[in-house]
């Protein structure tokens, strides 16, 4: 999709279509006013006769309407003025564009960004507007033979100011970058186990390095070992799939910066290993890299951004199979902090690959190291589909986590780290077992985690109830590139 930024009358737009929005109780928002005088009052009719209220969730599409250029005009019900707020203008904006979508409709011209939303400057106005619009009008049909493609080619965002024009542009490009790093973490997490394996991971990583000039280092099994990550190593055992380690480097900072480093788990399909999973909606364990994906998609929005700042992304990458090399319950291995864990249940290797890749995080002297994984069934118990758990050991970090969440409502919420649950996880014959038992699980993963994350200022995201949805509307949804985003956005401005 296109977009561009213009102001001016909405009557007078020679397009495909017109969008303005109509508030509850059956009031025009402003755009909407001159649609209506132009038309002679056609609106106001139409509200009149009860057909659009203005509801948070409604639309009405029009066509012909006298006295404008355009050949349509969507009207979407943007809920109470009073409590108009950012959340209602993301779904706003999504209704819009996925309802134009389903048309013929090629061209359209937005009126709803010059809604005003208290709180918030144009730059986020139109960086929401841009992402949201590319995440309502995201397919993926590579594996259909027949396809519904989208005809939304353009959308021109109307602003109501011609002097905020620079600071929209601004908004404006960022919101693609996140759009498209949504959109490229969306593909990733969509393909099947059995085309995205650790060394296709490995090669998307790969190419992205090529197309934005990154460093990208990538480590096999025998590197791997002779490191001593045998933690990881254990989960690959029983896959015919070898593992990889991929590190890449953006370096848009000061040489001397410290990087944020972003480790994503790489499970490119988790069947449970010996403590096999049951069988229903276990290919949605193609979603188990999600986290991955995630961080090379924020890698990628980062990089067309050109933020200011040293990045650096890691993925520990393996499939989670039962063969007859595979790890049993009760084996114990070293890892790479050479701390050794009894593996209880092969099914909690999400903390085992991640374990080493935190790691080996060490060696880049990161300024703070975030984890994004689907780490436990634990998490959605808690939390649902809604909001990503966040764990951190520094107050700070957590706060700017939660606050960059709120800001482009991909929203976290935080859990405790307390040591009263590293309990838990003590084993009879090694320094940890890698299960904390029935209670809190999204709790005793994250402790475990944070006993090989001492050197560093850490956060850790469970996605486990927000990477995917769930049955007809099944598919990634891009969580959380926004908030990661929105936080390097934000790192990069107090950097500066
Ligand atoms: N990838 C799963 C977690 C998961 C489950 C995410 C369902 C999303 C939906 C993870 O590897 C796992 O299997 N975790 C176990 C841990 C348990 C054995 C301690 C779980 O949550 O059941
Ligand atoms: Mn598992
Ligand atoms: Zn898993």
């Amino acid at each position: 999709m296109e977009f561009s930024i213009k102001s001016g009358s909405p009557e007078k737009q020679r397009c495909g279509c017109v969008i303005v929005g109509v508030f509850e109780q059956r009031q025009l928002s402003l755009p909407a006013e001159l649609l209506d005088k132009a038309s002679n009052g056609a609106l106001s009719d139409i509200l009149r006769r009860g057909d659009m209220t203005g509801k948070a969730g409604t639309t009405l599409l029009l066509h012909n309407l006298p006295g404008s250029l355009c050949e349509r005009v969507l009207l979407v019900g943007l809920g109470k003025a009073k409590t108009f707020n950012a959340a209602a203008y993301i779904s706003a904006i999504r209704l819009a564009v996925s309802t134009l979508a389903a048309t013929h409709c090629s061209d359209a011209a937005l009126f709803l960004s010059e809604t005003q939303v208290s709180g918030h400057d144009i730059a986020w106005q139109l960086r929401q507007t841009a992402c949201t619009a590319l995440q309502a009008a995201y397919r993926f049909e590579q594996f259909k033979s027949e396809k519904t493609p989208v005809n939304l080619r353009k959308l021109t965002l109307m602003i109501a100011r011609r002097s905020e024009i620079a600071a929209a542009e601004q908004g404006l490009r960022e919101g693609i970058a996140i759009g498209q790093g949504c959109a490229f973490s969306r593909d990733l997490a969509n393909l099947p186990g059995n085309v995205c394996h650790p060394a296709y991971l490995a090669d998307t990583a790969r190419k992205l390095a090529d197309d934005y000039g990154l460093s990208c280092e990538i480590l096999e099994t025998e590197a791997m070992a002779k490191l001593g990550m045998h933690a990881l190593l254990a989960v690959a055992r029983g896959s015919a799939q070898a593992p990889r380690l991929i590190v890449l480097h953006y370096r848009g900072g000061k040489k001397e910066a410290a990087p944020v480093v972003l480790v994503g788990k790489g499970i490119t399909f988790d069947s449970g290993g010996i403590s096999l999973k049951p069988g229903a909606d276990m290919d949605e364990m193609k979603y188990d890299m999600s986290g991955a994906a995630s961080v090379l998609g924020t890698l990628k929005a980062a990089a067309s951004m050109a933020l200011p700042i040293n990045l650096t992304v890691i993925v520990p990458a393996a499939e989670n199979m039962p063969d007859g090399n595979a790890t049993r319950p009760g084996d114990i291995v070293s890892s790479l902090a050479g701390k050794s864990i009894e593996i209880l249940n092969t099914d909690a290797e999400g903390r085992l690959i991640l374990c080493d890749a935190l790691t080996y995080a060490e060696r880049f002297k990161p300024a703070v190291v975030i984890d994004v994984a689907t780490l436990t069934g634990a998490c959605v118990v808690a939390l649902g589909h809604i909001a990503t758990g966040l764990f951190s050991s520094k107050p700070n970090l957590a706060r700017a986590l939660l606050r960059a969440g709120e800001e482009c409502h991909d929203r976290a919420w935080q859990l405790p780290l307390w040591d009263d649950y590293q309990d838990l996880l003590k084993s009879p014959f090694a320094d940890m077992a890698n299960i904390g038992g029935r209670w809190g699980g999204a709790i005793t993963a994250a402790c475990f985690l944070a006993r090989f994350t001492e050197k560093y200022p850490w956060a850790h995201l469970d996605i486990a109830g927000t990477a995917w949805n769930s049955g007809k509307d099944k598919g990634a949804t891009g969580r959380p590139v926004p908030l990661l985003s929105h936080y390097l956005l934000h790192y990069s401005e107090s950097e500066a």
